[in-house]
C-alpha cells in the first residue's frame, strides 16, 4: 500500500491528453493495380481509365475504368440476359440464399472493406468499421428476409420484378449506398447495373469479389465505374427499366427531365439542409453529443446532416459554449487512425465547395468559430466549423454545404421553430431535442421531413424507410417501403 501511494505521489501528471497513434493496418486489404468493369460475372478490360486516389494523402491507389457508352451497353445487355435467363424466375427463397450469403461474407470480410472504404473515401476507420460495414451487411440480411415474403408484404397484389435497374450512387457512403440499392433490387428479382461515384469506386469493385464468392449467377449484378458521363449513359440506355439515383439535387433534376415521358421508373434521394432543434428542457450534454454527431459525422458529407441548429433562446449561450468546448476535443486527421473523429474531405472539388461557402458566411457577416487543430499538409482537410450570428437568408443557412460546417440560429416558441425549420427547399430529415414526449409528436407532425429523429440523430436501420420531401427527392429506401420501387403489380397499380 505504502509502495503504491509513493508511486502515485511521484507519478508525473500528463501535460495534456493527446492520444498515441493507433493506426489500423493497411495490409488487410489487397488493392489491384488496375481494375476493369465487372460485366456478366467477368472483369472486362477498360478502354478509358483514370487514377483513383486517397483523399487523405493524394496518393494514387489504383487505375480504374472510365466507363464508356459501349461499356454501359455491355453491362445492360448482361443484366437483361441474366434477368431473362433465370434470375427473375427463381423462387424467392432461392434468391434469399444468395442475399444471406452476401451478407455473411460482408461480415466476414468487414475489416478489409472498412480499411478500403477509409483509404479511398477519407472517412474515419471507426465509422467505416462501426457504421458503414455493419449497416451494409444488415441491409442484405434484412432484404434477404423479404425475398420469399413479397406476397405477404403486398397481399392480393401479385408483385413482380421491374427488370433491369440502373443505380447511380454517391461517394459519402460508397458501400452502404451500394447495399441500399442492390439488396432490395435483388430481393425483388431484378438485375442491376451499378455505377459508383468517381472518387470512391474501390469498395464496389471489391464487392465483385464477394459476388463471385457467393456464386451469384453471372450478370445479376454488373458494375461500371466512371464519372457523370458514365451515369448519363446508364440513364439514357433503353434497356434499363428503372433508375435509382442518390446525389446532388442538380443532377437529380436533370435525370428527372431526361426520363420524363419514357416510362422508366425513377427514385431520387437528393440533398438536405436538416434542422436540429434544441428546446430548453432538453438534456444539454446529450444534445451536444447529438449535434456533434449530426454535423461532424463523416465530415458532414451526409445528405441528412443536421446542418442548421436551432436553439431555444433561453439556452442559446450555454449551449453554444458547451458545443465549442466539445469541438476542441475532436481529433481531426488520418482516417486509418482508430482515434480519429473527423477524417479527410472526400475530394479537392468538395473542399473547394466547402471553402467557398464558408467564405460566403464570413462575408455575409456570420461569426465563425474553429477549434485550434493542426491539419495535415497533404490531402484535403477542413476544420470543424461553427457559425453563430447567422441570418436565415445567408447562403450558409440555405444551401447544402456537405461539409463539417454548422450554422446556429435561435428561436423562441415551438411555432417559430417549425416555421424556421421548414423554411428550406429541402425536406430529408430533422431532429428534436426535448424531454416532453407530446412536444416530440407535435413537432414531428409539423415538420416537412422524411425522417424526424427525437433525442438522437443520424440513426439508421434497414427496417426504417428513408427519403425526402420537396427538393430532397421522392421514393423511399429501406423497410417495406423500399421494396415498392423495385416491383410492379399485376393489379395494374404501379406502386
Ligand atoms: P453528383 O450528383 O454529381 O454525383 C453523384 C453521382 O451521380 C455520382 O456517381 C456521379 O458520377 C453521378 N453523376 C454525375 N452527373 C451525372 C449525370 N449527368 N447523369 C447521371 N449520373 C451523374 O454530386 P457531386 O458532384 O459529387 O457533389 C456535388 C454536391 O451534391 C455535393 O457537394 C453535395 O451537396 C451533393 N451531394 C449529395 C449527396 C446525397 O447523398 N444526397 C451525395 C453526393 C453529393
Ligand atoms: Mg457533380
Amino acid at each position: 500500500m505504502a509502495e503504491l501511494d509513493r508511486t502515485k505521489r511521484h507519478a508525473p501528471a500528463p501535460k495534456d491528453w493527446t492520444y498515441a497513434p493507433a493506426p489500423e493496418s493497411r495490409d488487410v486489404v489487397r488493392i489491384a493495380e488496375r481494375y476493369g468493369n465487372f460485366v456478366g460475372g467477368e472483369w472486362v478490360e477498360a478502354s478509358e481509365t483514370y487514377a483513383t486516389i486517397s483523399p487523405s494523402s493524394e496518393e494514387p491507389l489504383a487505375t480504374v475504368a472510365q466507363g464508356t457508352e459501349a461499356d454501359v451497353d455491355a453491362a445492360v445487355g448482361a443484366a437483361r440476359d441474366a434477368f431473362a435467363n433465370g434470375w427473375s424466375e427463381l423462387s424467392g427463397s432461392e434468391r434469399a440464399k444468395y442475399l444471406f450469403r452476401i451478407a455473411r461474407i460482408l461480415q466476414e470480410r468487414s475489416r478489409e472493406f472498412a480499411v478500403l472504404e477509409s483509404l479511398n473515401g477519407g472517412k474515419p476507420i471507426k465509422e467505416s468499421r462501426d457504421v458503414d460495414l455493419p449497416l451494409a451487411a444488415a441491409h442484405f440480411f434484412y432484404y434477404a428476409g423479404w425475398a420469399d415474403k413479397l406476397e405477404y408484404a403486398f397481399p392480393n397484389r401479385r408483385p413482380r420484378p421491374v427488370g433491369v435497374a440502373g443505380q447511380i450512387i454517391p461517394w459519402n457512403f460508397p458501400l452502404l449506398m451500394l447495399a441500399w440499392k442492390v439488396a432490395p433490387a435483388l430481393a425483388c428479382g431484378n438485375t442491376v447495373v451499378l455505377k459508383p461515384a468517381e472518387t470512391t469506386p474501390l469498395t464496389a469493385l471489391l464487392f465483385c469479389d464477394v459476388l463471385r464468392q457467393a456464386e451469384l449467377p453471372a450478370g445479376v449484378v454488373n458494375i461500371v465505374t466512371g464519372d457523370g458521363r458514365t451515369g448519363a449513359a446508364l440513364v439514357e440506355h433503353d434497356g434499363v427499366d428503372k433508375i435509382a439515383f442518390t446525389g446532388s439535387t442538380e443532377v437529380g433534376k436533370a435525370i428527372q427531365r431526361r426520363l420524363a415521358g419514357t416510362g422508366k421508373r425513377l427514385t431520387l434521394e437528393l440533398g438536405g439542409k436538416a434542422a436540429n432543434i434544441v428546446f430548453d428542457d432538453s438534456a444539454l450534454d446529450q444534445a451536444v453529443e447529438g449535434i456533434v454527431n449530426g454535423i461532424y459525422f463523416n465530415q458532414g458529407h451526409v445528405c441528412c446532416a443536421g446542418s442548421r441548429l436551432f436553439v431555444q433562446e433561453s439556452i442559446y449561450e450555454p449551449l453554444v459554449e458547451k458545443l465549442k468546448r466539445r469541438l476542441t476535443t475532436l481529433r481531426v486527421g488520418d482516417p486509418l487512425d482508430k482515434n480519429t473523429d473527423v477524417g479527410a474531405i472526400n475530394s479537392a472539388m468538395q473542399l473547394e465547395k466547402i471553402s467557398s461557402l464558408v467564405q460566403s458566411g464570413v462575408d455575409e457577416g456570420a461569426e465563425i468559430y474553429q477549434p485550434p487543430c493542426r491539419l495535415p499538409e497533404k490531402g484535403y482537410w477542413f476544420a470543424p466549423t461553427v457559425f453563430t450570428n447567422v441570418a436565415q437568408s445567408y447562403r450558409i443557412a440555405q444551401e447544402e454545404i456537405f461539409g463539417p460546417v454548422l450554422s446556429v440560429l435561435a428561436f423562441r416558441t415551438p411555432d417559430e421553430a417549425v416555421e424556421k425549420a421548414n423554411n428550406t427547399p429541402y425536406g430529408l430529415s430533422a431532429g428534436v431535442w426535448t424531454e416532453k414526449g407530446s412536444r416530440i409528436l407535435w413537432m414531428a407532425q409539423r415538420m416537412r421531413a422524411g425522417v424526424v429523429w427525437a433525442n438522437t440523430f443520424n440513426r439508421f436501420d434497414p427496417t426504417s424507410p428513408f427519403g425526402g420531401y420537396k427538393e430532397s427527392g421522392f421514393g423511399r429506401e429501406g423497410g417495406l417501403h423500399g421494396l415498392e420501387p423495385y416491383l410492379r403489380f399485376d393489379d395494374g397499380n404501379e406502386s
